[in-house]
């Protein structure tokens, strides 16, 4: 998979994106990271890339220009699948959406910064709009990288054990059971004995229910 990175501040990406899974995808060519900075895309003489909004108001928006100079040098190099611009204002972003994603072979994030890009890039380029959940960042990168990560696990051949990857929280609409790992007891906490019984079918039945259960306490909003 191929995933060009619109943003002002690549180097926000370097220390998440070359650890664990993300970087072993990276390593082993099933991921290919590229960075694009509108800055070297702008023709100012100072390489600005933003500027007041129309109407007034305060922060200032990130021009056409620039964004549309980079997008044209990408899209006339090859074609791509999704144009996604990461913002508050649009659709969550879920495990659903990291499924179909992680299907895709070329697409292209856009990083907004300030008070957002100019919406005619929005109009004319975007074909997918996501936000990681109703509150507000500095930027698009943390959600673009929360997006990379979600997506790149799912490859194939990111996880050891592929089973990992479907038995996460969300994948079946339910938050995931606990876990336990040696000692079996701890400070008087002992974990429970049917993890330890090796009967994979009640094994089995006790991770439902947990996760059942678990559900409909902190978050009954999926079990609708
Ligand atoms: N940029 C700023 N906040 C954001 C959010 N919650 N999701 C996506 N992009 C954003």
């Amino acid at each position: 998979m191929r995933i060009d990175v619109i943003t002002l501040f690549p180097e926000m990406f370097q220390g998440p994106m070359s650890e664990s899974i993300v970087n072993r995808c990276i390593q082993k060519g099933d991921l290919d990271l590229t960075f694009h900075n509108p800055r070297t895309f702008s023709t100012n003489k100072h390489h600005k890339v933003d500027d007041y909004p129309y109407g007034g108001g305060a922060g200032m928006v990130m021009s056409v220009e620039p964004l549309a100079r980079c997008l044209d040098t990408l899209l006339d190099q090859r074609s791509y699948d999704s144009v996604i611009y990461m913002t508050p204002d649009a659709k969550v972003w879920n495990q659903e959406s990291a499924n179909a994603t992680s299907l895709l072979q070329n697409i292209i994030i856009v990083c907004g910064h300030y008070k957002g890009i100019d919406q005619r890039i929005r109009d004319k380029y975007i074909s997918q709009e996501v936000s990681i959940g109703d509150f507000v960042l500095t930027g698009g990168e943390i959600p673009a990288m929360t997006l990379i990560d979600s997506v790149c696990r799912l490859l194939p051949g990111a996880i050891g054990n592929a089973e990992s990857a479907l038995t996460d929280s969300f994948q079946d609409r339910l938050l995931s059971p606990p876990v336990y790992t040696r000692p079996a007891e701890y400070d008087g906490m002992a974990v429970p004995a049917v993890l330890l019984s090796g009967h994979e079918q009640k094994i089995a039945e006790w991770r439902h229910e947990q996760a059942l259960s678990r559900t409909k306490k902190i978050r009954p909003d999926l079990l609708d």
